[in-house]
């Protein structure tokens, strides 16, 4: 029961709380210097690797196109699920595989030239207990879609040959990056934050590129991510980022850096190979530095698998999803003939949430091969493509996916 002296103005407490924390959080910066040194400290933290394979979860071939180190939801899976994508069907996309980490050995460590006052440090009890939020938020992979750059353009390039399941919403629990970043003493002149992981370091061709860490720019950092700790009201799973990742709304998944151990706060512009060699757009439509990939772009599906069959001369109701990183998804249409003619399709919701759910009634009259298309045009007006200029590494593939399937 509340009683009438308990009662604080609103905000008050949790003003007093971050206040008394920064003073906390100031002492633990200062014993955690000696540790920040040691490249080995996080390794230490690294309780062994899980016996069966690079992902932790389960991977049901009802839910998972499995790619090696990386598995893909099936589109079918998402048929009876809401907006949010039950972390058992949840994409992975890993680099190596899963660490599995110790949460009371897990330290984030704050270093670099953009804070005032030096390395700062925090563990998940200090995380916790700084003033949390929850957002809905998709994450989605930069190749999400590049499979098609093969199978529909006859242009084939390197990488995990995703189809459409590369992507997900899901709430998200955490700590604003901004507030961890002004109790660390962001300076003025701060100007790109660098999360790197946990994880094994990453060898390609016998080269060691280090932790996987990208840069980002303070202004985002400060906008909307988050440090988050929880994944649809539970501690993040292992596959996800246990035990905190960072949350990058709208930006290509690599953003998203999952089991953070380190954050490097800069006052020059930071490089890695995940903002260099990886994740730029490279090809004859590009410069010749490559252009940088912040955003995703617009996509949509349908929640069914390849080549399923429908009955001949009855009605099916088609279900699909559509999704954009530069703003809101204002309509869609949908093609049954390969793209000759388009109808609108139904929205499922008045207000997106992640993304914006449609449905549309189709009659297959004779049977054969039918080609399914949609096609969502965002709320500047732009359309999915038909074709995708090609890139090297067939990031961003947003042209208007074609799905086989049959009637009979
Ligand atoms: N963070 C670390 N430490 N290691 C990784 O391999 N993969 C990134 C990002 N964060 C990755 C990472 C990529 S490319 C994507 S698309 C997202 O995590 C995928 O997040 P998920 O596996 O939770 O779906």
């Amino acid at each position: 029961m509340a009683h009438q002296g308990d009662v604080e103005e609103p905000g008050l407490s949790a003003r007093r709380a971050m206040h008394s924390r920064r003073a906390a959080l100031r002492i633990a910066a200062g014993t955690g210097v000696a540790a920040l040194a040691a490249p080995t400290v996080a390794r230490a933290a690294t309780a062994g690797q899980p016996p069966g394979g690079p992902i932790v979860k389960p991977l049901p071939p009802e839910l998972f196109i499995v790619h090696g180190s990386n598995a893909e939801t099936r589109w079918s899976a998402l048929r009876h699920v809401g907006n949010i994508v039950p972390a058992d069907r949840f994409f992975v996309r890993n680099h190596t595989r899963t660490p599995r980490i110790d949460p009371g050995a897990w330290r984030l460590r704050l270093f670099g030239t953009g804070l005032a006052g030096g390395p700062f440090e925090l563990s998940l009890a200090q995380l916790k207990a700084l003033p949390s939020e929850t957002i809905t938020a998709r994450i989605e992979c930069a190749g999400n879609g590049r499979g098609f750059f093969e199978t529909q353009q006859n242009q084939p390039v390197p990488g995990t040959p995703w189809r459409l399941g590369a992507v997900g919403v899901a709430r998200w629990r955490g700590v604003r990056l901004a507030t961890v970043l002004r109790a660390a003493g962001l300076t003025r002149g701060a100007v790109d934050v660098m999360p790197s992981g946990l994880d094994d370091e990453y060898i390609v061709d016998g080269v060691n590129l280090g932790r996987v860490r990208r840069p980002l720019p303070v202004r985002k950092a400060l906008n909307d991510v988050l440090l988050a700790y929880e994944m649809n009201g539970e501690p993040l799973p292992p596959d996800h980022g246990f035990p905190v990742r960072v949350v990058v709304p709208d930006w290509i998944g690599i953003a998203s850096v999952k089991w953070v151990g380190a954050i490097e706060v800069s006052a020059t512009p930071l490089r890695s190979p995940w903002n260099t060699r990886y994740y730029r757009l490279f090809g004859p439509d590009y410069p010749e530095e490559g252009t940088l990939l912040t955003r995703q772009n617009t996509k949509s599906a349908f929640e069914l698998d390849p080549h399923t069959e429908f009955g001949v001369g009855r009605d099916h109701v088609l279900h699909g999803r559509s999704w954009s990183g530069t703003g809101g998804v204002a309509r869609v249409d949908v093609s049954a003939d390969g793209g000759r003619t388009w109808s609108r399709a139904i929205p499922r919701a008045i207000r997106d949430d992640g993304w914006h759910r449609w449905s549309y009634r189709w009659r297959p009259r004779r049977p054969g091969s039918y080609t399914l298309s949609a096609r969502a045009l965002d709320i500047e007006g732009n359309a999915q493509p038909l074709t995708e200029p090609f890139n090297t590494e067939g990031y961003l593939f947003g042209a208007v996916a074609a799905l086989p399937v049959a009637a009979s």
